[in-house]
C-alpha cells in the first residue's frame, strides 16, 4: 500500500500559468525597492548555509559577510570550502562577521549527513541561529543515479538530505531568541515540470525502480516541487510562529552557475551566455531572508517578488498533502534522525 493513499483531487494544470512562469524565469522582475542596501546590519547574527563553495551560495555568503554576519558554511568537499573561504574573507577584509566551514557533508549520503549533524550540534551549543538557507542542490542530466540506499539521487540530495540535516539543527533553531529568524528552502521554476498530482510520484517519490524513472528534468522538478512543500510543512509541523520564524521557498532565477555541470558542453555554453550572474540568485535568496512582509509557505521568485507555485502544488500547501510528504520523508530517514533525549 502506498503512503499516499486517498490524496484529494488536485486542481487542473494550467498551460497559461506555466507559460507565465517560464516567461518570468527568463525575464525576471528586478526589484529595485528592496535591494542589498535594504538588508539590516547583521553584526552578531548567525546564518547556516549549505553548498556555499560556488554559485549562488558563494554570492550569498559574500553579501552576508559584507553585512557583518557570522556564517557557517556546510559543504561537501573540504578543499573547495577552504578555497572559497579564503577568497570570501579576502574580499570582505573589513567584516565584523566570520566564516566557519563544516565539510564532509554529502547530502545524498544519510550517514554523512548524520555525522555532519552531530558535529554541527557541538558547534551550535549556546548559539542563536538567525538564518538557515538550504541552498545546495543537484540538477543531474541522468535518471539512473542513486544514493547508497538506491534512492534516486536528486530526491535524496535535494529533499531528504536537507530535511535530515534540519532535524539536527532544530533543537538550536526552534527557540524564541531573536527577532530575525528565517529558513529558506531553495526551489526552482523547474517545479513546473514535476510529476502530478501535487509535484511528486505518489507511488514512490524515491523511484527505487530505475526502469520506471522519467526524464532527469522531471526528477529535478519533483525535488524542487518538494522544496516548496517542505517550506510550508516545516512551518506547520513545528508551529514556528511561536518562535517568530518564517519558512519560505525561493526560486533564485536562471543563473550562470555550475548547476548544469552534468550536461553536454553545448548546453553549458548556451547556459553561461544567456542567463544571469549568480549574484542575482543570492539577491532572491536573501529577499527570502529579509523581506519583512513574507509569510510561511510563500514562494519567492527572481529577483525579489512572490508568485503562486503550480496550482496543484499550491493546493498541497493547504490541503494537508505537504504534511504527508514531510511525514513520508521523515519516516524514510528515521534510521538517521537524532536520538530523542
Ligand atoms: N543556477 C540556476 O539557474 C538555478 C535555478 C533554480 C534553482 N537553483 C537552485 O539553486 C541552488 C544552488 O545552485 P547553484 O546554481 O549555485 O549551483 P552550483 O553552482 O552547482 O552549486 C551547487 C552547490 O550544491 C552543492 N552540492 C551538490 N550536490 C551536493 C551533495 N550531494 N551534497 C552536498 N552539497 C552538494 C555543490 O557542492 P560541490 O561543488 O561540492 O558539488 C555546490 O556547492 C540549488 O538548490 C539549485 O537547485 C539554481
Amino acid at each position: 500500500m502506498s503512503f499516499f493513499e486517498d490524496l484529494p483531487e488536485p486542481p487542473k494544470f494550467s498551460r497559461l500559468q506555466a507559460l507565465k512562469q517560464i516567461y518570468r524565469g527568463i525575464r525576471p522582475i528586478h526589484n529595485t525597492e528592496f535591494t542589498e542596501d535594504s538588508y539590516p546590519d547583521l553584526t552578531g547574527k548567525l546564518c547556516i548555509i549549505t553548498g556555499m563553495n560556488t554559485g549562488i551560495g558563494y554570492e550569498a555568503v559574500d553579501i552576508l559577510l559584507s553585512k557583518n554576519c557570522n556564517v557557517i558554511g556546510i559543504i561537501r568537499t573540504e578543499s573547495k570550502g577552504l578555497a572559497a573561504k579564503e577568497k570570501l574573507l579576502a574580499k570582505n577584509k573589513g567584516t565584523k562577521g566570520s566564516l566557519q566551514i563544516v565539510s564532509g557533508c554529502d547530502l545524498s549520503d544519510f550517514e554523512s549527513v548524520k555525522a555532519t549533524g552531530i558535529s554541527l550540534q557541538s558547534i551550535l551549543k549556546d548559539k542563536t541561529i538567525n538564518l538557515i538557507i538550504h541552498n545546495a542542490g543537484l540538477m543531474s542530466n541522468f535518471n539512473n543515479r542513486n544514493n547508497p540506499n538506491g534512492i534516486e539521487l536528486m530526491f535524496a540530495t535535494n529533499v531528504m538530505g536537507p530535511q535530515l540535516l534540519q532535524s539536527y539543527i532544530d533543537p538550536f533553531f526552534l527557540k524564541k531568541d531573536d527577532t530575525l529568524k528565517r529558513i529558506v528552502w531553495v526551489s526552482s521554476l523547474a517545479h513546473m515540470g514535476a510529476p502530478g498530482p501535487f509535484g511528486f510520484n505518489e507511488k514512490d517519490p524515491k523511484y527505487l525502480d530505475v526502469k520506471s524513472r522519467p526524464q532527469p528534468t522531471t526528477l529535478y522538478g519533483q525535488s524542487k516541487a518538494c522544496n516548496i512543500l517542505q517550506a510550508k510543512a516545516y512551518g506547520l509541523k513545528n508551529d514556528i510562529e511561536q518562535y517568530g520564524i518564517k519558512s519560505v521557498s525561493v526560486f533564485p532565477g536562471i543563473l550562470n552557475t555550475e548547476l548544469a555541470r552534468d550536461y553536454p558542453k553545448i548546453v553549458k555554453t548556451v547556459w553561461s551566455k544567456i542567463f544571469y550572474e549568480p549574484r542575482y540568485g543570492a539577491i532572491s535568496e536573501l529577499y527570502g531572508c529579509f523581506y519583512p512582509d513574507l509569510k510561511t509557505g510563500d514562494y519567492v521568485v527572481p529577483f525579489g517578488a512572490t508568485e503562486t507555485p503550480r496550482y496543484d502544488i499550491n493546493a498541497a500547501l493547504t490541503n494537508g498533502v505537504c504534511l504527508k510528504l514531510w511525514d513520508y520523508v521523515q519516516s524514510e530517514i528515521s534510521d538517521y534522525l537524532p536520538k530523542k533525549k
